[in-house]
Formats: structure tokens, C-alpha cells, sequence
């Protein structure tokens, strides 16, 4: 059988794996054969084309020299994958893929500037065609590129992830689509060197400003969005490549993606256009990390025990700090111990708790957490007034009454959990500090809300011995 041929039948074979994939992924239950389409789909493409690479080049020294790279940059690109992979911990996990978001761009810039300098045999009433898909795949690719690199130092906490407020800001990024646009027609038309340098610094700048000027809270949007940038620059790439699979891949990465990013809008309640726009319309907030004015309530151990005994409902609601302390063991030992005593225990999550979707959830299946008492924000949030007891583990943003109740905070709107609707809320952490929106937290100054410093892990695992 023709080579071209095979290569081109697995790859609509991988194609629907990935479908099959992003199917399975979408719900608990069949989340892991959704992985292992993924999986499958992925070595059937990679098997495909690096097949058709030995099959058609091996009778040409360029095709030998190309076949040697490739065998050199796969073992070291593997290597490198691999290791990152087994050492990075959960908690890292956010900054990796935005890293890793940033490597698509990145290639993608590189396959546009190649297909630039070296367009092979483009035909010459195609040749508008082509030098318009080089400057949108090396426009996305590069805002994809610095946009993911800021988006990895504000969620290593390398920079502030407080937004940058340059003066005129919307009118920036405005003006950068547009030169963009005319730079496009302008290159179609006379395709010189000069204007894909001024398109790749003009797309390096925009990705960088957009993701800057977005504020902690919206991250997580920003992420998924960076997603789905890198699957639109793998998509713009395909075309440059002339590799059908690395479209159709590419594109169910953009608008996965981007539904994604429209899904977390609306639960956190953001304007879609205002996120992907850079913050746009969004003034700067009055109140950020501001010190809060108050008298706060410290509890010891044994009276955090003390309360629980006495208590028949309890709810706990995990933040990024349990995922930190990896105190998910022992808070799943303490709801067990306290169910078995009749309690009415019940975890409430956030849907952006900790640094990325479903980072909770994870973390308490892990531990045993049997699912029917994990509920999402929208199914616990009524039931906190009334509650006796509300342990807040390592959670900051997500229990912040300002965002129900402040409209200049920051994150002025973001539905949170009510915790403080509870009769007693006992808050976990280690100091006074703001969580990753960087905005005061009055949950703590609140009568019915005491302190419990420490490290998460210790302090539920002394609460454990004292019971
Ligand atoms: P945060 O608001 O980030 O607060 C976490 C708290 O945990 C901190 O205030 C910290 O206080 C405490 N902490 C850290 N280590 C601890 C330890 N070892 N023991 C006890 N406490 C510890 O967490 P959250 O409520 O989960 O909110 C998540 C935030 O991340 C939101 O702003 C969200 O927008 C953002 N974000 C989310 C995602 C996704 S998709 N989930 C992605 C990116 C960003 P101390 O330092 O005083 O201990």
C-alpha cells in the first residue's frame, strides 16, 4: 500500500480517538478511557508520521540528515517530558501546562517563519493564500508563546498576579488587532521580511500585555483560554505543514478550549469578551491587597475538637492551601471519624478551588472521599446558614464575602461560598495573608469566624488526636 495512503488512514483514526477522547474526558465516570483514546490516538499519529518521514526519506542524504535530527530531538523532547512528568506535583501542575501551552506557540512561530524563508513549491495562485497563513500562524503562535510565559510566572507566583494597568490599555490592544489586520493585507500583497519581524514583536507584545493585564482571580479562564490559542496556532500550522491531522487536532483543541473558558466565565460570572480581551472595560479596583481593619479570633486545638464533637453538621470546604499542606488524608480520616459519630458531614468545592479544574475533586478521590458527599458550590451553598460547624481548609478567594458583597473588590461578582452564613466557621491557614487574587479576606474579622493557624495537615491531624 501507497505510504501517503496508510499515513493519511491512521490519521483519520487518530482523529477520532481524540474525539472519542475529549468525549470521555467530559464526564468522572469515563474519564480514564477518555485518557486512553488520547493516549492511543496520540502514538497512532506520531507512529504515522514519523513512518511516512523514514519511508520517503531514506533514499536522500537531506532525508537521512532530517531522520537523525528527529530521532535526536524526539529522545531528548521525551527525556525531558518524562522527567517533568514523573517529579511535578500536583500543585504545579497549573504552571506546566501553561508552559507547555507556550512550546505550541513557540512552533508554531518557528513553522510560520520556515514557511516564510523556505515555502517549497506554493503555486503561484496559491502564494496569497500562503503568505496570509504564515502571518496568522506566527500572529497567534506568538501571542500564544508570551502570553503562556506570563501566565507560568503569575501562577509560579515568579511575578505579582495582580493586573497590570497600563494607561490606555483597551486602546493598546486595539490598536495592535488592527495593525495586525493591515500588516496581513500589507504582507499578502508585498511579502518582505521587515513586516513578519514587525507582526512576530507586535504578537510577542500583545500576548504579553493581555495575560498581564489580568488579575489573579481570572487565571483560570486565562489558562483554558491559552489552551485554546495554542489548539488555533497547532490548527495554523497544519495548514503550513500540510498535515490534515494537525488541523483537525488543532481545531478540537481551539474550541474545546475556548467552550471551556466560556463555561468558566459564566460560573465565575465574567464577561467572556472581557477576559479574552485582557481585562477589557474592567477599571482598577479600589481595594486589593489593602491590610482589613479588625479584631480577629484565634482557637486552639482543643476547642476546634471541642466544637466538632458537639456539632451534627459539619461542611468543609477545601482551598489550595489542602493541596499544599496535602492534608486531603487526614481531612478524609476526620469526616470519617466524625460521620461514624453521626455527624452530617458534607464537602462544598468551588469550582476554581485551588489551581485548576477539578483540583479538589482530585485530591479527595484520592483520599477515599466517597463522592456523595462532595457537593458542587450551586448544591451546598444554600445549606450553609444553618450549619454548625464550617472547617475552611486552605480555601481563601473562594469563601470571600467581599466578592458577594464589595462591589469595588476586585473580584466583585465571583460567586463564592457562603461560609459565613454558618453558625461557626474555623478557618485553617498558616497567616493572615491574601490568597492568589491577592484581595483582603473579611471572613476573617467576622464574630462567628475563628483562626486555627499552622500547617493544614498538622493542625486537622491534632484535631484528630484531641477527639
Ligand atoms: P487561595 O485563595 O489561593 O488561598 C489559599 C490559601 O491557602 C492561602 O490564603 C494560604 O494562606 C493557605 N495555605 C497555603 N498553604 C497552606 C498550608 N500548608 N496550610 C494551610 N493553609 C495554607 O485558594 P482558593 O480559595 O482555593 O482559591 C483559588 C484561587 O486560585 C482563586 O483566586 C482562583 O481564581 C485561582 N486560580 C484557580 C485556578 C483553578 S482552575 N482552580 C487556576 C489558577 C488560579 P497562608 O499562606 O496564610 O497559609
Amino acid at each position: 500500500m501507497n505510504i501517503d495512503l496508510l499515513t493519511t488512514a491512521t490519521y483519520v483514526v487518530a482523529a477520532l480517538m481524540f474525539i472519542l477522547s475529549l468525549g470521555g474526558l467530559s464526564k468522572h465516570e469515563t474519564s480514564r478511557s477518555g485518557l486512553v483514546y488520547g493516549i492511543v490516538g496520540m502514538a497512532l499519529a506520531l507512529v504515522a508520521t514519523i513512518g511516512q518521514m523514514v519511508v520517503n526519506g531514506l533514499g536522500t542524504p537531506a532525508g537521512q540528515t532530517g531522520l537523525v535530527l528527529l530521532v535526536v530531538v524526539i529522545v531528548i523532547g521525551a527525556g525531558i517530558g518524562l522527567w517533568r512528568a514523573r517529579v511535578v506535583a500536583m500543585t504545579g501542575m497549573p504552571e506546566l501546562i501553561a508552559l507547555l501551552h507556550s512550546f505550541v506557540g513557540l512552533a508554531a512561530v518557528l513553522v510560520g517563519w520556515n514557511g516564510a524563508l523556505a515555502p517549497g513549491d506554493v503555486p503561484d495562485n496559491l502564494l496569497g493564500i500562503h503568505h496570509a497563513e504564515v502571518f496568522i500562524g506566527v500572529f497567534i503562535g506568538a501571542v500564544t508563546f508570551t502570553g503562556s510565559i506570563v501566565a507560568f510566572l503569575k501562577l509560579s507566583a515568579r511575578i505579582s498576579s495582580r493586573p497590570l494597568m497600563l494607561p490606555g490599555k483597551n486602546a493598546l490592544n486595539i490598536g495592535a488587532l488592527v495593525a495586525f489586520v493591515a500588516l496581513t493585507v500589507w504582507y499578502v500583497i508585498t511579502p518582505v521580511l521587515p513586516l513578519l519581524i514587525a507582526v512576530t514583536a507586535l504578537a510577542l507584545l500583545l500576548g504579553w500585555h493581555l495575560v498581564a493585564s489580568i488579575g489573579g482571580g481570572d487565571m483560570p479562564v486565562v489558562v483554558s483560554m491559552l489552551n485554546s490559542y495554542s489548539g488555533w496556532a497547532a490548527a495554523a500550522a497544519g495548514f503550513l505543514l500540510n498535515n490534515d491531522l494537525l488541523i483537525v487536532t488543532g481545531a478540537l483543541v481551539g474550541s474545546s478550549g475556548a467552550y471551556l473558558s466560556y463555561i468558566m466565565c459564566r460560573a465565575m460570572n465574567r464577561s467572556f469578551i472581557s477576559v479574552i480581551a485582557g481585562g477589557f472595560g474592567i477599571e482598577k479596583p479600589k481595594s486589593s491587597d489593602d491590610e482589613e481593619e479588625g479584631e480577629i479570633h484565634e482557637i486552639d486545638v482543643q476547642a476546634a475538637a471541642s466544637m466538632l464533637s458537639n456539632a451534627s453538621s459539619v461542611i468543609i470546604t477545601p482551598g489550595y492551601g489542602m493541596a499544599v499542606a496535602q492534608a486531603q488524608y487526614p481531612v478524609a480520616d476526620l469526616a470519617a471519624r466524625l460521620r461514624a459519630k453521626g455527624v452530617n458531614v458534607r464537602f462544598g468545592i468551588h469550582p476554581v478551588a485551588g489551581r485548576l479544574p477539578g483540583h479538589m475533586n482530585v485530591l479527595l478521590a484520592e483520599a477515599k472521599v466517597p463522592y456523595d458527599v462532595v457537593l458542587e458550590m450551586d448544591e451546598i451553598n444554600d445549606d450553609f446558614a444553618g450549619t454548625d460547624v464550617v472547617l475552611v481548609i486552605g480555601a481563601n478567594d473562594t469563601c470571600n464575602p467581599a466578592a458577594a458583597e464589595d462591589p469595588s473588590s476586585p473580584i466583585a461578582g465571583m460567586p463564592v461560598l457562603r461560609v459565613w452564613e454558618a453558625d461557626n466557621v474555623i478557618v485553617f491557614k498558616r497567616s493572615m495573608s491574601s490568597g492568589y487574587a491577592g484581595v483582603a479576606n473579611p471572613l476573617f474579622y467576622r464574630d462567628n469566624a475563628s483562626m486555627l493557624f499552622g500547617d493544614a495537615k498538622d493542625r486537622v491531624e491534632d484535631i484528630l488526636k484531641a477527639l
